[in-house]
């Protein structure tokens, strides 16, 4: 999740690429830089930090010259730095790039091009780019780039810039947004529409596969073969507050239907075709192609086989992700886990060892009381593993080994797709140390994997209807009570959906295991009180039949949510929302979708703030 622009036209472009920017930080902040074209030079900028910082460095020395790109970033490879930030080079700074998203063969293909001698000065993926337009430049800037795509794999919106061919901008997209936005004697290139919207509401937005060749007059677009594509224009009629929610009326919403992207990118540098190596521990575990890689993990394998207890730590969302986690490492990886809240375990003096791991999950990873946690843990001689979705985050550079989440940056307040991005990498890190601990066989690995990867799908899928919840959203959004009932994982997703509940739209909402009900808490059950019942786990499915006969027979309301092909529960209950079936251990990424929408359209039944709600902060960073 970086931002892009580019200009060409006769004025100068520096300003408009700093506004740009300026509407595109919300994508990413932790570094930024513009390349722009100018008697036969280009000048390139670049600071880590906030944009403040790049807009310093510029004061007094803004370049002149009516081409450039600029970008912010959001790091996936490489940590944030100078160095890391874009726009990258090729050795000669003939060809200038800036990149969202990620090249998952950009090992390969850097090693190819250092042994043919090119010079890297980054730790980023994105700089194979540029090395390789060098490397197969023929005289045919945009047939270059046509080469270049059809090395490259996975996802990416590119924007070439060439010192050879000032005249014009490159750009391509796949998997990854870009706009190209008509002016008059100027064109404008984004990967969202905030960057332009005051420049033009004439665009192309470019489907995966394309190509646009922009100069200042006019744009080509092809698909990678060069074949010109005929293009509608699309008007744009947001205002400048819709553009930046990508059309959605909130944050939340926007990052909810983010979902299968985010969960595709972290699943993405983990399921892949690897060779086995020495160096990275990668292993492979299932006999179909694919494969659970760890390359991030420098542990010793070793290490991983003989450990003796798992601790998670965390807070709020990322603790119920943890919670999940522990079914995950036991049921697979047959390790004894223990999930602690982060505010809790650095006072209870904790049982800790060299044979035990700790792991801290963590969206932001500035956590006051995770951080503090892992520092105790380290403090007593365990190994750390940090889970976070922030590359140089304080947790991720504390910890001994860090795994990256890439959902991109979480705005609303409310966590969503950090947390299905969480329960993504618990279950492929269970999945690799079960293979590690040999755990599971081949044909169960071989099963789960194949399943992981519908996941994404699945989601989409469950994102098609949402009118049965908005309109119960509607029917029950003003009672100030909501009870969330399930066993086993659905148990785990029933206390992250009461938590959404409560913490957006102000209702009193609380989880049980539904098997617990019967000792206390069904003398609040009466007439017309709400009961979400969450009936996804088969191994565990009669049983939780009769814990939702039991608050129906005290006439609760109650919504059920089942797997498709379920037909048992709605002889029970008032109504059921299905979700696509899948293995009982990955359905809570699916489970989780219909209680987030819940929270979302209760909050707006109720007109309360979704993306701010009351009391909060994003990241809390006081103990
Ligand atoms: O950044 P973190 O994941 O460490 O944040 C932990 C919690 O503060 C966070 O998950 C919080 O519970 C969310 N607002 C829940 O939606």
């Amino acid at each position: 999740m970086c931002g892009i622009v580019g200009y060409i036209g006769d004025k100068s472009a520096a300003p408009f690429l700093l506004d740009g920017l300026t509407k595109l930080e919300y994508r990413g902040y932790d570094s930024a830089g513009i390349a722009v074209y100018g008697d036969g030079n280009i000048f390139i900028e670049k600071a880590v930090g906030r944009l403040n910082a790049l807009k310093e460095k510029l004061k007094g020395r803004m370049p002149e010259g009516v081409v450039g790109i600029g970008h912010t970033r959001w790091a996936t490879h490489g940590r944030p730095s100078d160095r890391n930030a874009h726009p990258h080079t090729d050795c000669h700074g003939n060809f200038i790039v800036v990149h969202n998203g990620i090249i998952e063969n950009y090992m390969a293909l850097k090693e190819e091009l250092l042994a043919k001698g090119h010079n890297f000065t980054s730790e980023t993926d994105t700089e194979v780019a540029a090395h390789l337009m060098e490397d197969l430049y023929d005289g045919d800037f945009a047939g270059t780039v046509c080469k270049v795509l059809k090395r490259i794999e996975g996802s990416y919106s590119l924007v070439f810039m060439s010192k050879d061919h000032p005249e014009e901008l490159i750009c391509a997209k796949q998997d990854n947004p870009l706009v190209v936005g008509l002016g008059e004697g100027e064109n404008f290139i984004a990967s969202d529409i905030p960057a332009i919207i005051n420049k033009t509401r004439s665009t192309y937005i470019l489907n995966d596969g394309e190509v646009a060749i922009v100069k200042k007059d006019s744009i080509t677009i092809t698909d990678r073969e060069g074949k010109p594509v005929n293009k509608k224009i699309f008007n744009v009629s947001w205002n400048a507050e819709a553009a930046e929610k990508g059309g959605y009326e909130h944050f939340m919403l926007k990052e909810i239907h983010e979902q299968p992207k985010a969960i595709r990118d972290t699943m993405r540098g983990f399921i892949k075709q690897i060779r086995p190596s020495k160096n990275n521990h990668a292993e492979r575990i299932a006999s179909d192609g694919s494969s659970i890689v760890f390359p991030e993990l420098k542990w010793d394998p070793e290490f991983l086989r003989n450990i003796d207890k798992v601790y998670i730590v965390a807070c709020g969302t990322a603790y119920h992700a943890g919670l999940v986690g522990k079914f995950y490492i036991e049921k697979l990886a047959r390790m004894l886990v223990e999930v602690d809240l982060a505010s809790e375990f650095r006072y209870r003096d904790p049982i800790i060892d060299n044979k035990t791991l700790t792991i801290f999950i963590s969206q932001s990873g500035e956590t006051s009381d995770t951080l503090a946690a892992m520092k105790e843990s380290k403090r007593l001689g365990a190994k750390t593993l940090a889970i976070t979705n922030v590359i140089g985050s304080s947790l991720a550079r504390e910890a001994d080994q860090v795994l990256y989440t890439i959902a991109g940056p979480e705005i609303a307040v409310a966590s969503t797709k950090a947390y299905t991005t969480q329960l993504i990498l618990m279950f492929m890190l269970a999945l690799y140390m079960a293979q590690l601990r040999k755990t599971v066989n081949e044909d169960r690995t071989r099963e789960l994997i194949s399943l992981l990867k519908k996941i994404p799908a699945q989601i989409s899928e469950t994102l098609t209807d949402v009118d049965p919840i908005k309109t119960f959203a509607r029917s029950y959004g003003f009672n100030e009570h909501v009870f969330y009932i399930g066993r086993s994982l659905d148990y785990c997703v029933a206390l992250e959906g009461a938590l959404k509940l409560k913490e957006i739209s102000y209702i009193h909402a609380e989880a049980y295991a539904a098997g617990e009900l019967k000792h206390g808490t069904l003398a609040l059950i009466v007439e017309g009180v709400p009961v979400i019942a969450l009936a996804t786990q088969k191994s565990v499915y009669d049983k939780t039949i009769s814990n939702i006969k039991e608050v129906k027979a005290r006439d609760a309301v109650v919504i059920g949510i089942a797997a498709a092909g379920d037909t048992e529960l709605e002889k029970y209950i008032d109504h059921v929302m299905y979700v696509p079936d899948t293995d009982e251990l990955l359905i809570p990424l699916l489970t989780v979708v219909p209680l987030q929408l819940l929270a979302y359209y209760a909050a707006i039944t109720r007109g309360c703030d979704v993306d701010k709600p009351r009391n909060l902060a994003k990241s809390v960073t006081v103990e």
